[in-house]
């Protein structure tokens, strides 16, 4: 008898512990909205139902990882939790310096305060938003260079997290001297959670040694990337997700990692890079900031915790399974008629809300609005990606001056929701669509400085 193959891909997990969901209702929901001045990160998370806001931090750790918590060894100095640890992301990435973060922005902010500066530029496929401020921090100039299918959000282009090389060939030839490293996001967040292939790496990578600049990987969603290669690049279907992340660090000098996101923990991260004279100004930062070399801001319980996590994310059970609910929620999304980015990508589904609401113009936060409405709706949390994140209010209009696409992401925790769960949230997106001609649009009636979008307030209108 053959192997009999079915296809329902199962969650590769049992539930051993949970954390109850509080049900709320419409009304209770409208009023927390508004007491939070309809901008959901100032809502109490008990106040949700589904919460989708970031895949970031917000796994479930393994019973594997909870036992190497107890054995974290809290030395100050020297500790063996950190020699794990750096066996660990060695042994994954091959780099020679391997220097313990708290989370993926403080690598950022030691990696461009070490190389980065007041003339230089950064480019990349996309700056995660926490890259760009921590760039432009320096005084340096951070420049997309997104390859031109990643403007088409129906487009089906499979790795439209590509960096245009030619773009990147015409700005090193010119200004090579200013350009301390080149940054390729994997899987690019910002475009969509859309992955970035082998043969771009390649490209780049060979871009950059012509004119002597060191690439370094944004690797927050490494072993998601390392999947997608593995389902969509011609001849890659035969080799491990591992060893596709293998050969993707090979191609780089170095990386900053998020290990919110694919190293299973609920904190912590990495910046790890081959230079000597690079990590010796990247540990002095370090200690002014983060901590002593071999804790970086993170408790012992922390390392042992993203060891194994860097481990278990390269199952490819669970990487099956991962990418497959994304394309799941996709799915459902496509069939109640909401425009998504296409194709689905690593860690959550991107509505298309300029589409979806075309009677609420971009300078009416039609992200802002969809997700308002996901909220009161079904307590579902999303958030926006558009003008809110990336737009800003004219200083003499005091219009806003949209960004360039009106996103809102949903993304999936790793290993928290079921299928029931991802469920319930097509339905209530479908709820949202067949009503979304009543959706109105906002407008912003206090905001800072930078990073608007975590604490803006908005008022609906229309
Ligand atoms: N790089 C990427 C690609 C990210 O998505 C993030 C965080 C960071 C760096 C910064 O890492 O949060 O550990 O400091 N992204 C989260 C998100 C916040 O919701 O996408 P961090």
């Amino acid at each position: 008898m053959p192997e009999p193959s079915f296809h329902t891909i199962i969650e590769p997990f049992r539930i051993k512990s949970v954390d109850p969901i509080r049900m709320t209702t419409r009304e209770e929901r409208q009023a927390k909205l508004e007491a939070a001045g309809y901008n959901l990160f100032r809502l109490h998370s008990d106040d949700v139902l589904v919460d989708l806001l970031t895949d970031s931090g917000t796994g479930a750790m393994s019973a594997d990882q909870w036992a190497a918590v107890m054995r974290g060894d809290e030395s100050y100095a020297g500790s063996p939790s950190y020699y794990r640890f750096e066996e660990a992301v060695r042994s994954l990435t091959g780099f020679r310096h391997i220097i313990p973060v708290h989370q993926g922005r403080a690598a950022e902010k030691i990696l461009f305060g070490a190389v980065a500066g007041a003339g230089k530029v950064v480019p990349a496929n996309h700056h995660f938003d926490t890259t760009r401020a921590n760039v432009e921090a320096t005084g340096a100039e951070a420049l997309d260079l997104p390859c031109p299918e990643a403007a088409d959000i129906a487009g089906r282009h499979p790795f439209k997290g590509n960096l245009d090389v030619e773009r990147l060939d015409e700005l090193l030839e010119g200004r090579s001297a200013d350009v301390p490293l080149c940054l390729v996001t994997v899987t690019d967040n910002t475009g969509g959670g859309q992955p970035v292939s082998l043969e771009n790496l390649r490209q780049v990578r060979s871009v950059c040694q012509r004119y002597g600049v060191p690439l370094f990987l944004d690797a927050a969603r490494f072993a998601e990337n390392a999947y997608l290669v593995k389902l969509r690049e011609p001849g890659q279907r035969a080799r491990s997700a591992r060893d596709i992340a293998r050969e993707v660090f090979s191609l780089a000098d170095g990386a900053t990692m998020s290990a919110k996101k694919d190293g299973i923990a609920n904190i912590g991260g990495f910046l790890a890079l081959n230079s000597d004279a690079w990590a010796e100004r990247a540990r002095q930062l370090l200690i002014l900031t983060e901590g002593f070399t071999t804790y970086g801001g993170l408790a012992g319980r922390d390392l042992e915790a993203v060891a194994r996590g860097l481990e278990e994310v390269l199952d490819e059970d669970y990487l099956r399974y991962r990418l497959r609910s994304v394309e799941y929620l996709g799915e459902g999304f496509r069939s109640a008629g909401i425009p998504i980015v296409e194709p689905p990508g690593g860690h959550a589904i991107f509505v298309d809300a300029r589409a979806m609401l075309p009677h609420v113009p971009p300078s009416r936060l039609p992200g802002q609005s969809l997700a308002c409405a996901l909220y009161s709706e079904g307590g579902v949390r999303s958030v926006e990606v558009g003008t809110v994140m990336f737009g800003r209010t004219d200083p003499v209009t005091g219009d806003q001056v949209p960004a360039a696409m009106d996103l809102l992401r949903l993304a999936l925790p790793r290993r928290v929701y079921t299928q029931s769960h991802v469920d319930y949230v097509i339905e209530v997106a479908g709820h949202v669509a067949e009503r979304r001609d009543r959706l109105g649009g906002y407008r912003i009636v206090g905001e800072p400085s930078a990073l608007r979008h975590f604490s803006a307030t908005y008022q609906p209108v229309g």
